[in-house]
Order: structure tokens, then sequence, then C-alpha cells
């Protein structure tokens, strides 16, 4: 087999070069960090769960005109996406205090929001991916105002959709985090959600019971957090009985 080209590792998903131009593989790997990557972890079966619940979410939200870089899964752990030009900011939605948002404010974990509040942080891991305005976005040079815009509606149309998605299987979907990116075709461009959508980068909370089910049951040292990871893949209806090891291809799914 001939060795792929490694574009970039990540902390928790690695980007090869793809079959053909302007395409990569997406992998996504066990590896769990928290803080900054001051915590460290394994959660075994993360990558193979966090690959399906992310292919099935980009496939929903393409289906209402979300425009992803997602094109279609490959294997267990990988899935063909679009090359774009990044853009270095993660795009947080909150609906609900929690995390960073209810420690800085110093609001209670759980308060309902007054309504869905947008946050830009510098993606940077020496600089710790400091919270930043629209000034500095534009000041920096990272993005134009136009591309704001273009980035805002969307991250509330996302937010928008698997609110409804995940309240539709008794999930609150408190937070997430997102990216995007530039798709270049001749001399358009076009902002794009490039990205996963795992419970990695997103909080969900049971709907009757608050359970956590996402990542912070690892960042909290709250246990059970490969089942976590495989109770949200249950309830959109993406995991066969016998576990991970029997995701076969999409039509398997529903
Ligand atoms: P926060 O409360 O720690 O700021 O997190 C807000 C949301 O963003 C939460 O759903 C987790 C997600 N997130 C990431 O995906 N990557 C990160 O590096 C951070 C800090 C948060």
């Amino acid at each position: 087999m001939s060795r792929r080209r490694q574009i970039y590792e990540g902390k928790a998903k690695i980007l090869y070069e793809g079959p053909e131009p302007g395409t990569l593989v997406q992998y996504f790997k066990d590896d769990a960090t928290a803080f900054n990557a001051q915590k460290k972890g394994v959660i075994t079966g993360k990558g193979v769960l966090n690959n399906r619940i992310s292919e099935y979410l980009m496939m929903r939200l393409e289906e209402i005109g979300v425009p992803t870089h997602f094109v279609r899964r490959l294997n267990m752990r990988e899935q063909l996406v679009r090359e774009v030009e990044m853009i270095p900011i993660e795009v947080v939605v909150r609906n609900v205090a929690a995390g960073n948002f209810a420690e800085r404010f110093g609001v209670q974990e759980g308060q309902v929001l007054p309504r869905s509040i947008v946050e830009y942080y510098y993606k940077n891991d020496q600089l710790g991916d400091p919270m930043v305005s629209e000034e500095h976005i534009t000041a920096f040079g990272w993005a134009t105002t136009q591309d704001i815009d273009d980035i805002m509606a969307l991250a509330l149309r996302i937010n928008d959709f698997l609110s409804g998605l995940f309240l539709g299987v008794g999930l609150r979907f408190v937070d997430f985090k997102v990216e995007f990116g530039r798709l270049w075709s001749d001399e358009d461009m076009r902002i794009i959600l490039a990205d996963e959508i795992s419970p990695d980068c997103c909080r969900l909370w049971d709907l009757k019971t608050n359970e956590k089910l996402d990542k912070d049951r690892f960042r909290r040292d709250l246990g059970n957090v490969e089942e976590a990871y495989r109770e949200v893949a249950r309830r959109l209806g993406i995991l066969p009985e016998g576990g991970p090891q029997d995701l076969k291809g999409p039509k398997t799914m529903q």
C-alpha cells in the first residue's frame, strides 16, 4: 500500500492527501484532549463513533442547504472531504450557560440564555485560543466583514436546525464549536462548514435528567465516556446493535 502524505495532525483528527485534487481524507482518532491539551487520554471507539455521527449530521445539514466540506464516508475511521482554505476562527454558539461561559460570567451552569450567543476564538494553541471580537478578526485580516456575516448566518442556521434535530431524540443542544473554510471555484468563493460535529465539540444533555452525553464526561472525569458517545449515536439511529465494530456502509443507517 502506498503511504499517503499527511497534511495536518490535530488533537483528534489527521488529514491526509486525498485521492483527487481538491480533496482530503479526514481520519478520526480515539485520542482526547482537554484544557488545551493539558489533559490527555484515549476514548476507545470514539473515532469510529465521531466519524459516523459527523457524517450523519453533515448529510442532514446538506439536505437543508448548509454547505459543508463532507463528501462521503470512506470507512470506519475516515471520510473524504473537500480541501478548503481554513479560517483560523473557532465559532462557538451557546444556548444554555455551561463550561467556560458559566465560569467567565458567574452564571449557573444550566441557565437558559435569553438568546443564542455567538462567540469567536482565535485558533492558536500556543496562545490558548483567545476570545476575539469582529474587530480583531477584520483588523488581523483573518476574515472580512462579509465573511463574518456569512459565518454568523451559517452558525445560527446550524444551531437552529441541530437544536431541533437533537430535541427530537431527547437531547438538549447546549453549545457547540465549529470552524469554516473558503472554497474557491474559478473567481467565486463560498464559505462552507469545514469541521466535524460530534460529542467532542458540542454539549449534549439528556432532556429529562440533564445527564451529560459529551466530552465533558472526559473533561470532568465523570466516567462512561464511550458509553455516552455511543448513546448519542444510538439515539440518532445510526448505531447497529453490535456496537461500533458492526458499522458498515450507509445502507445500515436507520
Ligand atoms: P467552552 O465552554 O469550553 O468554551 O466550550 C464551548 C463549546 O465548544 C463546547 O461545546 C465545547 C466546544 N469546544 C471545542 O470543541 N473545542 C475547544 O477547544 C473548546 C475550548 C471548546
